[in-house]
């Protein structure tokens, strides 16, 4: 009898996006004519930049002919692509890495999800509250997180740290031990951000308490506060305690395209049960080595393009253009009367659903009154109860078409 993984039975509905995706579908069919304005998932709308695309026509070119054919990459990802990742996102900042330390990948989503493998089914996991839930989802299939109380919308061995507007969305240190800590910043969905020092405190935490910080950094490209961090290793001490995922998606268009990258330093450590310290970096090589081959040359050399002069130019373009829509979000939902966070440092903009509405009434009510989808905040954890999420991803007269629609709308 093949026995299935339980785990995944435990796992409440289907995955948020494709919830929101059913919803959308069944109020379309009902009003075909709605012409639907989607600032729901968090997915980019303007083309790969002129740099990106003549790249990935050169690498083409190159595997139409023998001699510059190539077959596999590493699996690690081709050199080429890595020294400029090093030099580019971390030597500029005063990182040193080796290039046996970065990890190319298809994918944040997947590298959030997979890296938990290499860590043993016992371990206390933390995550932020509103959070991703491809973290929490990962560590429940693997059995780590108990079972999912549908009252609550807990999981009852995972540790949630909320993040609210009292707090300032600022997470409070746990008050038990936990050895595994996911942390996004810029956030994904609340679009806040921490401060150095705030960081420096879970980089302590970590440090003093053997645990790991899994750091999700897919939005950094969208700081525009010079204080904020880029990366988890500008903190002393990061380099002992932290795992750093980055992606092409979001800074360059790569959601369709993808390619993505993670940092996994030397110096990180797990331990066996008898308390020897293992590194990580070659249990992820190991993991990676095995069950992924590499991502498209021709990829990898349109990731090569973003750190081109022009590409640079290029991308930063974009990203101005998504902010502006950000602003254009948060100062007219603002002007209505509604609580905005986030926008500034980030492309996700995190509202409080006006009184009487909860997360879904909100969401509902925005599909039906405004033909508007956004993202309902609960999907993100409980804390995210009252909230809803909206993406600066679309085009400029999508996103102010949805602002004015939304003004409208009596709540
Ligand atoms: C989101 O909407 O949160 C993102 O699109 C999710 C992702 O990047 O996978």
């Amino acid at each position: 009898m093949a026995y299935v993984n339980e785990n995944y039975l435990k796992l409440p509905g289907s995955y948020l996006f494709a919830n929101i995706a059913r919803k959308v579908n069944a109020f379309k069919q009902e009003h075909p004519d709605a012409d639907i304005i989607r600032l729901g998932i968090g997915d980019v709308t303007l083309p790969l930049v002129p740099a990106v695309i003549e790249a990935i026509h050169r690498a083409t070119d190159e595997m139409a002919k023998a001699e510059t054919f190539r077959g596999y990459s590493p699996e690690q990802g081709y050199d080429f692509l890595i020294e400029k990742i090093i030099r580019h996102d971390y030597n500029s900042r005063g990182i040193e890495l080796s290039k046996d330390e970065v990890f190319i990948s298809d994918g944040a989503k997947s590298d959030t999800a997979n890296m938990q493998e290499i860590f043993g089914p016992d371990n206390v996991v933390a995550v932020t509250d509103p959070v991703y839930p491809v973290y929490v989802d990962s560590n429940a299939m693997a059995g780590r997180l108990g079972d999912y109380d549908s009252k609550t919308g807990k999981w009852t061995n995972l540790v949630y740290l909320p993040c609210t507007a009292e707090n300032n969305f600022i997470p409070a240190l746990p008050d038990k031990k936990v050895d595994m800590i996911y942390l996004c910043y810029p956030n994904n969905p609340t679009g806040t951000t921490l401060t150095k020092e705030q960081l420096k405190e879970w980089v302590d935490y970590a440090r003093e308490n053997k645990a790991v910080i899994l750091f999700d950094a897919a939005y950094e490209a969208y700081i525009t506060q010079p204080e904020i961090p880029h990366s988890i290793y500008e903190i002393e001490g990061a380099k002992e305690v932290a795992i750093e995922f980055r992606s092409f998606s979001k800074n360059a268009g790569f959601t369709g395209t993808r390619c993505a990258y993670t940092v996994v330093p030397k110096s990180v450590k797990g331990y066996t049960k008898s308390g020897e310290a293992v590194e990580l970096n070659a249990l992820w090589n190991r993991r990676h080595s095995t069950k992924f081959n590499g991502v498209a040359y021709i990829v990898q050399r349109g990731a090569e393009a973003v750190y081109s002069e022009e590409g640079q130019r290029q991308i930063r373009e974009v990203i101005a253009y998504y902010m502006e829509n950000a602003r254009i979000i948060r100062e007219g939902l603002a002007s209505s009367g509604l609580k905005v966070f986030g926008g500034v440092n980030s492309p996700y903009i995190w509202l409080k659903t006006p009184e009487g509405y909860d997360s879904w009434q909100f969401f509902d009510k925005l599909l039906n009154n405004a033909h508007v989808v956004g993202t309902p905040g609960v999907g993100f954890g409980p804390s995210g109860e009252g909230y809803f999420r909206l993406t600066a991803f679309g085009s400029r007269e999508n996103t102010v078409k949805a602002i004015e629609r939304i003004k409208s709308v009596r709540f």
